[in-house]
């Protein structure tokens, strides 16, 4: 079956430069845990988390067979490219409006033929996943359990030997103030080591997350003129034969060494309270919004990566938008049979819930979208 994405929606160009984002910025209070220790032998250091992904389905590929694998219909396109490039055939198992997946529905999609399967953690919760692993489990398919959106949990789960699941893949820049980073777990072993980059790569880097040549792009703009938005065939929905997300040469590279630096020396006891706590108070205050729902309205052992909030009115993103919050949405989701997918496309936003947020930014947050309603009622 051929994939073929929708169309991005909204053209971020159009939109000022986030104050709020959605993810932490670097700063060197972070480094929190020196003398403390997570072992992290079992993994490997990659790129990113799709590169992560990529290895994983590259190492677990039947020669002798068809590779088939099954996948959320709900998902962003960078979990679903490695397995295109792969050559693996793909089907998309639908989704339910909390996310999890209906357990009957899901046994109809675990055929013969099917051979690998992936679940993934949205947003950092749960869902019913552990059902579902179960059920692929006893249904002899290979599995990949997706924690890009939790980290912490990824780390965690390192502790515990599980059998039934193949491979683990997280991303670190979605959790921690890192340029790049992902890390793969495979319960064989891996065979593989990417190499870390050049120390000229490296530090460009550290400038990078220093911000610095982020800092010349913007004394330029100021002296050129805007950056044109895209043309209509950029904005057309496509076929996967071009990978927008994935770089297959992001397989066999490691991430920058001070990633894998930040990353041992955070402090993921403060890092996991904060942003539950920074989630039930946004969970809290917008409990009553008429702008939409939250999707989880408690986080109670999770650190979760962002809020999914679920509006009423789809066009609300774009305002959030030009109060400056980077809200995130998933758009390009591959067209296919599951309504809840079709539908969160334009209406299930993520709010940012970072451990770093300040108690004046989540009350900024909450007030923009309960003044979504007065601005349409208006
Ligand atoms: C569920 C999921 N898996 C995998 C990925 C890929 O992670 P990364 O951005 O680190 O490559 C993403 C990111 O977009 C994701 O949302």
């Amino acid at each position: 079956m051929d994939v073929k994405f929708a169309p991005v929606m909204a053209n971020a160009n159009n939109f000022p430069v986030a104050t709020i984002r959605a993810t932490p910025a670097f700063c060197v209070t972070d480094f929190r845990r020196l003398g403390q220790s997570t072992d992290f032998s079992q993994c490997i250091y990659t790129r990113n988390g799709r590169a992560a992904i990529g290895l994983a389905a590259q190492q677990l590929m039947h020669s002798n067979k068809a590779n088939v694998v099954l996948l959320p219909a709900y998902h962003c396109p960078a979990l679903v490219e490695p397995f295109l490039w792969l050559g693996y055939e793909i089907r998309f198992y639908p989704v339910l409006p909390d996310l999890t997946v209906d357990e009957d529905v899901f046994l109809q999609y675990l055929t013969a033929d099917v051979t690998h399967c992936l679940v993934v953690r949205f947003f950092g919760f749960q869902q019913n996943n552990k059902q579902l692993i179960n059920l692929a489990a006893l249904a002899g398919k290979v599995i990949i359990e997706d924690y890009a959106h939790a980290l912490v949990d990824f780390l965690q789960q390192l502790e515990q030997v599980n059998s039934t699941v193949a491979a683990r893949i997280c991303s670190i820049n979605k959790i921690l103030p890192t340029i790049d980073g992902g890390l793969l777990y495979m319960q064989q072993g891996i065979g593989v080591q990417p190499q870390y980059c050049s120390w000229y790569e490296e530090a460009k880097g550290i400038a990078f997350l220093f911000k610095i040549p982020q800092f010349i792009q913007y004394i330029k703009s100021k002296v050129k003129k805007p950056r044109q938005t895209p043309s209509v065939a950029q904005t057309a929905a496509r076929t996967v034969n071009k990978l927008t997300y994935f770089q297959p040469e992001d397989l066999s590279s490691a991430s920058f060494r001070h990633t894998k630096v930040i990353l041992q020396l955070s402090d993921f006891k403060h890092i996991k309270a904060k942003r539950r706590s920074n989630y039930n108070y946004l969970a809290q205050g917008l409990a009553k919004s008429q702008a939409g729902q939250c999707l989880y309205a408690y986080a109670e052992l999770e650190a979760p990566y962002v809020l999914p909030f679920l509006l009423n009115d789809a066009a609300d993103f774009q305002h959030l938008r030009l109060k400056k919050i980077q809200v995130l949405r998933w758009e390009e989701v591959a067209y296919g049979q599951c309504q809840v997918s079709e539908d969160y496309r334009s209406r299930l936003i993520q709010l940012p819930c970072h451990h770093k947020l300040k108690q004046a930014e989540l009350d900024y947050i909450i007030d923009a979208v309960q003044n979504l309603v007065k601005k349409n009622e208006s």
